[in-house]
């Protein structure tokens, strides 16, 4: 059964499959508005989420298709100790497709494992969101028509932003791509994204602290909150939560077609004051979101049928 638990399980032909896909859902939305119907969608949320959970059940609504929904493990059988395996068993009894969201890295694995239905992961840990870098890719490619030689810079906590770790994969495919790597010390990219993508392809990259200097080099500034909920410690995170906030002054040396995203939740990262600039684009990410999404529930969902 095929399930998405990261951005590697699909391969560049499939990525661009699922774009031309979504950009004929957003040119026919009409072609598409009966084709899950009599299919349920399950999403099981153990870990807060606004976007990515309602824009899939969005989403299935738009396809045709039906919801069914867990928010928050107090309200499931979860918190009388039932195990991701045995919750996964029982919802591929009831739904035709599931949309998981857990605390643990690997847990969308354990469910996908024990599923008979296919399981798509909406962020399991510090590890992977390949929805999100689905929108991501949409984003720029409608921004920017293409993924070729793009510089690329990531800003905030690099470590536990595990939307960076995924968009970072899926761009490395892509010829010319250039990141670079804007964070505190304590923040940097984990050893392992480097090793496995960045190193391992020759891609070139930088590290550095400073926003402001690598400004003029980008095509794509992706800000980053700093993800509180994965801190040991809440003094480094109150010491860390505010080092890189962009305002219109630190635009001021940035291309005209500069194109600023961000996964959002935002905290801080970004001033307000920049959201009414034509090169704020993380309100299109979420929006391209949801039809990335629909693109993706057609594809596993006809894959499962054969
Ligand atoms: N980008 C994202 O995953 O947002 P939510 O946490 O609101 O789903």
């Amino acid at each position: 059964m095929r399930s998405l638990i990261d951005i590697i399980d699909l391969s560049t032909g499939e990525l661009d499959e699922l774009i031309g896909v979504a950009m004929d859902i957003i040119e026919h939305p009409e072609k598409y508005s009966e084709s899950c119907k009599g299919k349920k969608l399950a999403t099981l949320f153990f870990e807060p989420s606004t976007r990515t959970r309602l824009s899939f059940e969005a989403a299935m609504y738009e396809l045709g298709g039906n919801v069914l929904s867990v928010t928050g493990g107090a309200t499931s059988s979860v918190a009388k100790g039932e195990s991701v395996a045995d919750t996964a068993k029982t919802v591929s009894c009831y739904a035709d497709i599931i949309a998981m969201r857990h605390p643990k890295e690997g847990a969308a694995l354990v469910a996908a494992n024990n599923a008979s239905i296919p399981v798509i992961n909406a962020g399991d840990g510090g590890h992977c969101h390949p929805t999100q870098t689905l929108a991501d890719l949409l984003t720029i490619y409608r921004e920017k028509g293409h993924f070729d030689n793009l510089t690329v810079g990531f800003c905030g906590d690099l470590k536990f932003g595990r939307t960076v770790h995924s968009l970072i994969n899926a761009l490395s495919r892509y010829s010319g791509i250039r990141f670079v790597l804007i964070s505190p010390e304590e923040l940097k990219l984990p050893s392992y994204v480097k090793n496995e993508t960045l190193k391992k392809y020759h891609l070139p990259y930088v590290q550095t602290t400073d926003l402001e200097g690598a400004m003029p080099s980008l095509d794509i500034l992706y800000m980053t909150r700093v993800q509180r909920e994965r801190f040991f410690n809440e003094e480094d995170y109150l010491r860390l939560r505010d080092t890189y906030i962009l305002t219109p002054d630190k635009l001021r040396h940035a291309k005209d077609d500069l194109c600023i995203m961000h996964p959002l939740p935002r905290v801080n990262e970004i001033s307000v004051s920049i959201d009414n600039d034509p090169r704020a684009c993380y309100f299109k990410q979420v929006l391209n979101g949801k039809y990335m999404r629909m693109a993706l529930i057609l594809k596993l969902l006809k894959e499962a049928q054969v």
